[in-house]
């Protein structure tokens, strides 16, 4: 699972890491393991690690836990009209060249520019600029290569970022398969690496949906065996979609089973992954309430002592209320995320002896 630390390349470049709000320490640890090259720093809002770089720009696009990554440019002046400069807009096409260079030609096909007076006809015309000089066209709401413009935070001077991918990163390639309530690919493999992954794990993915964690616990590592199982057959067939475009369909086992009856031994298990049914999208909080204890219980019964059920879910009072009268269950760490402007818990749980 450990990945071989890039060799610093050369004069630092400033970069942003996007992280999901509330799992910023995970993404630090991921961009730690790039080796010395990263310098993160912590004094940023949330959701955002600004640091220098020194590594390959390449490696960036390894990041599974970011949501995006950009590299960011300032420009000493006093507004952006400046920009469309003969020095500074080549610097500005120097950077984008930078960012394309590290994908196939044809990856990018439009631009879009975010910024506070995006519609400013100083702005329109950087834009249009922009495009005419690349050969990308202007996106109407989105943009393959996204650019963001703002005030330094010194406020002195401006800063133009670009991401370094023409999607987030949290957007994965193995998605062929959507449905609702499928969880973000960064959430998914945070999630992941909060069991403590290990090569002779036996993994369990309750509820898989989609496959999310499922096919993001595989990407973080090998497993002795993997199951994901959905009552849904909807579900499965969305994750075996996905789970085939992954690359990972002969590593995993996919099954019907009811999570509260699951078919395995007492304690056969190393590791339980569940984004469980919120309420609001899937399912419903009635539900929840007979669910969640028989889950809780039967989770229980299979996980190995010691070993790590990471949950999602938004139904905070209900599990702390059930956490309270299971033992078997102790609170390892508890998580607040921001998901799409929700804020539900990852309860990482550890099976008592
Ligand atoms: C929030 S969704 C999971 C989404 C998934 N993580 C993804 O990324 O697509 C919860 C899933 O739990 C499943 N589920 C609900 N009750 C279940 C049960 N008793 N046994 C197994 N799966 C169940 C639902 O069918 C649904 O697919």
């Amino acid at each position: 699972m450990a990945k071989t630390p890039p060799r610093p390349v050369g004069r630092p470049h400033r970069i942003e890491v996007i992280a999901p709000e509330g799992l910023e320490l995970i993404v630090r640890d991921e961009i730690r393991r790039l080796g010395s090259v990263a310098r993160p720093e912590r004094d940023a809002p949330p959701g955002v690690i600004p640091m220098d770089y020194a590594g390959e720009l390449r490696a960036l696009l390894g990041l599974r836990t970011a949501q995006s990554v950009y590299i960011v440019r300032a420009f000493p002046v006093p507004r952006p009209k400046a920009l469309l400069g003969d020095e500074h807009f080549r610097a500005i096409l120097a950077l984008i060249e930078r960012v394309r260079r590290l994908h196939p030609p044809g990856a990018f096909a439009t631009l879009f520019l975010s910024a506070a007076g995006a519609e400013s006809a100083v702005l329109t015309r950087l834009k249009s600029e922009l495009a005419a000089s690349t050969g990308l066209s202007v996106g109407a709401d989105d943009g393959d290569l996204l650019l963001r413009l703002r005030r330094a935070a010194s406020g002195e001077g401006w800063e133009l970022l670009v991401r370094l991918s023409p999607r987030p990163l949290a957007t994965r390639p193995w998605r062929v398969c959507n449905r609702e309530g499928a969880l973000n690919g960064a959430v998914a493999h945070a999630m992941a690496l909060l069991t403590a992954p290990g090569p002779d794990d036996r993994f369990l993915n309750i509820g898989c949906g989609s496959g999310s964690l499922l096919i993001e616990r595989l990407l973080a590592g090998p497993a002795r065996r993997a199951f994901g199982c959905d009552i849904d057959p909807a579900a499965l067939e969305c994750a075996r979609a996905n789970v085939a475009a992954a690359g990972i369909a002969a590593r995993c086992e996919l099954h019907p089973w009811d999570a509260t009856r699951l078919p395995l031994h007492d304690s056969s298990i190393d590791a339980i992954c569940a984004d469980l049914p919120f309420g609001h999208l899937v399912g419903s909080h009635a539900e929840n309430l007979t669910l969640y204890p028989a889950i809780l219980a039967e989770a229980a019964r299979v996980a190995r002592p010691g070993s790590h059920c990471v949950l999602l879910s938004h139904e905070v009072r209900l599990m702390e209320r059930l956490l309270d009268g299971r033992p078997e269950w102790g609170l390892h760490s508890l998580l607040r995320i921001d998901l799409g402007g929700l804020h539900p818990r990852i309860f990482v749980l550890e099976r008592q002896a």
